[in-house]
């Protein structure tokens, strides 16, 4: 997720649908495609979809953008944002961001547009920097956890791709691997639209990891077989309790983890936490395209007539959770009141 230029500039994405087998950029110069973009998880990653939010409510007020809604830059301000609020539920680092850019128009004395406009820029580039030092912290923070020769499983994408640089789950790896540690990366493939077989093991394959694409229902075999020590996994929305929902799958792996006696940790900023939210049941869970599942594989696997369910995400219960990175610190054990201090602290 790049912002290229000053304010005119775009905002120039990574097309993850297109990866690992093309690296193509799709730059986007209107807020319906930064919408879209989102939406179809051109950009995705809780921390990466944020972050394309908020340079979306740039280009939104920008004098040349056809208007979403009529009057001031102020309600433009306020139309995009409410339409980006509709693009994904789950991750609420979308609406994290959204509401930051929001608060920060309100605060400003700014009365035209330009001004508005360069406050917003501002705003939407210290979100940016403020998600690099984010991510570094979560490695550090997340380091000690790992030691060498380990085999770590992890689910979905919580790399580079998924935030501004390093992600999160992804981001103790990347700097153990910078630091000599030598290590196995074992990446669940993630049906239905495979992000940790494209996404994650195009990322960990670059920098050198080694890496091992296991089916999801491999995962507990891997675990039986003694080649796993450590589950890490990255989050959309963490509850006030702790419960965390990520990508669907993620819940079963925790159940596998408990069953195993092996550490599964969950690494996320804490803009992924939802205070709001007293516990799991709170979270808004989307619900995808049955396509996804039928034709997956660009034909169709599944026969007319059969149903699909396709959450994309679950929840993981906080007593399933060894603890939590973040980059304030590690959470551990968690509970309220843990989370509560290290965030408050940190
Ligand atoms: O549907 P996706 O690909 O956006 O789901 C992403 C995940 O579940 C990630 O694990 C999560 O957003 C954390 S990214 C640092």
């Amino acid at each position: 997720v790049a912002w290229i230029g000053g304010r005119n500039g775009f905002l120039r994405l990574i097309d993850q649908t297109r990866l690992p087998n093309e690296l193509v950029y799709r730059d986007c110069r209107t807020v319906e495609e930064v919408w879209q973009a989102i939406r179809t998880l051109q950009v995705r990653g809780a921390p990466a979809i944020g972050l394309a939010a908020a340079y979306g409510l740039v280009l939104a007020i920008r004098p040349t953008h056809p208007p979403l809604a009529s009057g001031s830059a102020r309600e433009r301000l306020a139309a995009a944002a409410s339409y980006l609020r509709t693009s994904r539920p789950t991750a609420v680092n979308l609406f994290w961001a959204l509401d930051r850019m929001t608060r920060a128009a309100a605060s400003t004395q700014a009365s035209s547009q330009a001004d508005l406009l360069d406050v917003l820029l501002q705003e939407a580039h210290h979100i940016y920097a403020e998600d690099l030092a984010m991510c570094r912290a979560i490695g550090e923070a997340g380091l000690p956890l790992l030691g060498d020769g380990m085999g770590v499983l992890t689910h979905c994408n919580a790399g580079a791709l998924a935030a501004s640089d390093y992600g999160t789950a992804l981001a103790p790896l990347f700097l153990a691997a910078e630091r000599g540690l030598r290590f196995t990366v074992y990446a669940d493939e993630t049906r239905p639209l495979l992000q940790g077989a494209r996404l994650t093991a195009w990322e960990l394959t670059r920098r050198g990891i080694d890496t091992v694409v296991i089916c999801d229902n491999t995962a507990g075999q891997v675990m039986k077989e003694g080649r796993v020590q450590l589950v890490i996994v990255g989050a959309d929305r963490i509850a006030a309790n702790g419960d965390t929902a990520n990508k669907i799958g993620t819940y079963g792996l925790a159940v596998l983890a408990r069953a195993h006696r092996l550490p599964f940790y969950v690494a996320a900023p804490s803009s992924t936490f939802d205070f709001s939210a007293a516990d799991g049941a709170a979270v808004p869970i989307e619900q995808r395209d049955p396509r996804e599942v039928t034709h997956g594989f660009g034909r169709q696997t599944v026969p007319d007539g059969a149903r699909v369910y396709n959450p994309a995400f679950d929840v993981t219960p906080a007593e399933l959770i060894t603890g939590i990175v973040t980059e304030k610190g590690l959470i551990r054990p968690v509970s309220p009141a843990t989370i509560q201090q290290t965030l408050r602290t940190g």
